[in-house]
């Protein structure tokens, strides 16, 4: 593989955002073209077939820009399809879950601490971060289904009683998580009240963090470290449902001056 400046980024919607922002604060990539499957959102509630459906699909847009890496930001499709788009792709695609898994590792947490991971129902079902927690030794893993907080961010609600009420209705209080995956592309967004809920000492696991990490580490010779100098980003955005809503969306939260958009 040649140095990878062009980049795709897919999600199932807006979500993938949070991955973007981790993206371009670490890494200088020229171009990016962002695609969020907007009409289909979400994929957290749909079965596997429909989900590698959507996501060839997604491979199929990619295609057209020929991108040097494809990163699956969604964490339900990484879970269900990276495998399908691999098999149908010359392009080189990585998902999230291994870097978020391998983020978890390197925090050097002792196995038998509880280890939280909260995902879309099709990702916990899925049991990929299950399997691959269990695998490393950790023997103490719950996997939470927390759909609502998908529809809490898509309605730009981070914080306050409804936030604290959901995270009632799916968390038992005896639930002491040493660490937490924050297993989707929203997830994030709501960190700086998960992180009141359960506490200062609970370590989380940021999916975009994680894959910018994983990238560092894994292409760290195919890559641009961010410095002062680095030219910013030129990310394209792509919808397949109310681009305008993405692109504000995207100016909400990215919130940096590291990149430019037509
Ligand atoms: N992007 C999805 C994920 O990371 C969340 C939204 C959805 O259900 O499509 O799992």
């Amino acid at each position: 593989m040649n140095r990878i400046t062009k980049i795709g980024i897919f999600d199932s919607g807006v979500g993938g955002l949070t991955v973007l922002k981790s993206l371009i604060e670490e890494i200088g990539f020229e171009k990016i073209i962002y695609y969020g499957d907007t009409a289909r959102v979400p994929y957290g509630n749909k079965d596997q077939e429909t989900i590698i459906r959507f996501s060839l699909e997604a491979l199929e847009f990619f295609k057209h820009f020929n991108p040097d890496l494809l990163i699956v930001a969604c964490n339900t499709a990484s879970a269900h399809a990276l495998k399908a788009m691999r098999e149908c792709s010359h392009i080189p695609i990585v998902g999230v879950i291994e870097s978020g898994v391998q983020a978890l590792r390197q925090r050097n947490i002792s196995y038998e601490k509880q280890i939280l991971v909260l995902g879309t129902e099709a990702t916990i079902k899925s049991g990929v971060y299950d399997t691959s927690l269990r695998e490393l030794g950790y023997t103490n893993v719950v996997n939470i289904p927390t759909n609502l907080f998908v529809s809490l961010v898509e309605e730009n609600i981070f914080d306050g009683e409804v936030v604290e009420a959901t995270f009632r209705y799916y968390f038992p209080p005896t639930l002491k998580p040493s660490a937490v995956i924050l297993g989707c592309t929203h997830f994030p967004l709501l960190l700086e009240s998960l992180q009141r809920f359960f506490g200062s000492d609970t370590l989380f696991i940021h999916s975009g963090e994680a894959i910018a990490n994983f990238l560092q580490q894994h292409y760290h010779n195919k890559i641009l470290q961010k410095t002062h100098n680095t030219t910013k980003s030129d990310i394209e955005f792509f919808a397949s449902d109310n681009i305008n809503k993405l692109k504000q969306t995207a100016r909400n939260w990215l919130k940096n001056d590291s990149y430019y958009s037509k």
